[in-house]
């Protein structure tokens, strides 16, 4: 690879992916996009090529991917037309006949049944790069173990953890091991139209997240599931706009019913080790 695009690069995922290139290629072969001026700023003075740009602006994408043979899409938030985002981008890399293009995905095991209309996005979009005809790396990226503290909230030792999600189980991994994983690929895999899933080793109910978080606090947290409606009521009661109760709904249903416990060793081969379980991640993500 001569030179890549990292779209993302300001975020989490994307600075996570950045710092294990930088162990192989210089910041003089790294394009960066971003939104933001001060971000850009800092990076175009650490010899990143640097350009101010938007997924919904193609001539902005277009100018990002000057000399690059590969372009990595990490997917855009909800904000705004997803969809259209991640074509603008696609048909681009198309256009100025980039040699591959990688997206980060999302590992999930049923598209016909999932209740998180968001994700639909990922798997048009993976259909979206197939039909382009380019080359592609996909990453099917598991829920981040990262989310737990959002989901279950900074009070948790205090309340203990309500969820809409039973007994349902996610296959968590943390995000800057899939980064860098990611990064692992990128580096020293041809582009042969293939997709990783990257998930953690084992699977984890709320059940267990609330069992290693009484284990590492040595208070005692306890996990009611409990059901859509009463939890509906409890978030709006709590002033919540709707529509983030439903974001929150639909993402423990899938969990619920374990949309995200499928369990591959990719992420293990590629990181080179196994990747964090939950207490050390936990032990992480809460600074206990
Ligand atoms: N697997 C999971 O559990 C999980 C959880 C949450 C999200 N995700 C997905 O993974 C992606 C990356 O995660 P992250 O944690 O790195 O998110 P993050 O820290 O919020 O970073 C998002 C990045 O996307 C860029 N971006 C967003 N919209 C853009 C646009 N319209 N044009 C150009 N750049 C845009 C942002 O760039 P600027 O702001 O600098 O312009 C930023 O660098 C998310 O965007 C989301 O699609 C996955």
């Amino acid at each position: 690879m001569r030179r890549i695009l990292v779209t993302g690069a300001t975020g989490v995922l994307g600075s996570a992916v950045i710092e294990t290139l930088l162990k192989k290629i210089s910041t003089q072969q790294i394009n960066v996009l971003s939104r933001k001026d001060e971000k850009l700023a800092e990076m175009h003075a650490k010899g990143f090529n640097t350009f101010r740009g938007d997924y919904d602006d193609k001539y902005s994408l277009e100018k990002a991917m000057s000399g690059v043979d590969m372009v990595l899409l990490i997917s855009a938030g909800d904000e705004g037309d997803r969809m259209q985002q991640h074509k603008n981008v696609v048909d681009t890399a198309k256009k100025v006949s980039v040699n591959c293009i990688a997206y980060t995905s999302r590992s999930l095991s049923d598209r016909a049944t999932l209740a998180n209309k968001l994700m639909f996005d990922h798997f048009d979009t993976e259909d979206y790069i197939k039909e382009s005809g380019l080359k592609y790396t996909i990453f099917r990226n598991v829920l981040y173990m990262d989310v737990i503290p959002l989901f279950v909230g900074k009070q948790v030792f205090e309340t203990g953890i309500f969820q809409p999600a039973g007994d349902g189980k996610v296959a968590f991994a943390l995000r800057k091991e899939m980064g860098e994983a990611m990064a692992n690929v990128i580096l020293n895999e041809k582009c042969e139209k293939k997709t990783y899933k990257f998930t953690g080793n084992e699977t984890y109910s709320f059940y267990d997240i609330a069992s290693v978080l009484t284990e590492l606090s040595g208070k005692e947290v306890k996990y009611t599931p409990v059901e859509i409606a009463a939890f509906d009521t409890m978030m709006l009661a709590r002033g919540l706009p709707p529509a983030m109760v439903k974001k929150i709904i639909d993402f423990n249903t899938d969990i619920k019913n374990n949309q995200e416990a499928e369990i591959s060793n990719d992420l293990e081969i590629k990181l080179g080790h196994k990747p964090t379980s939950l207490k050390p991640g936990l032990k992480i993500l809460f600074g206990l």
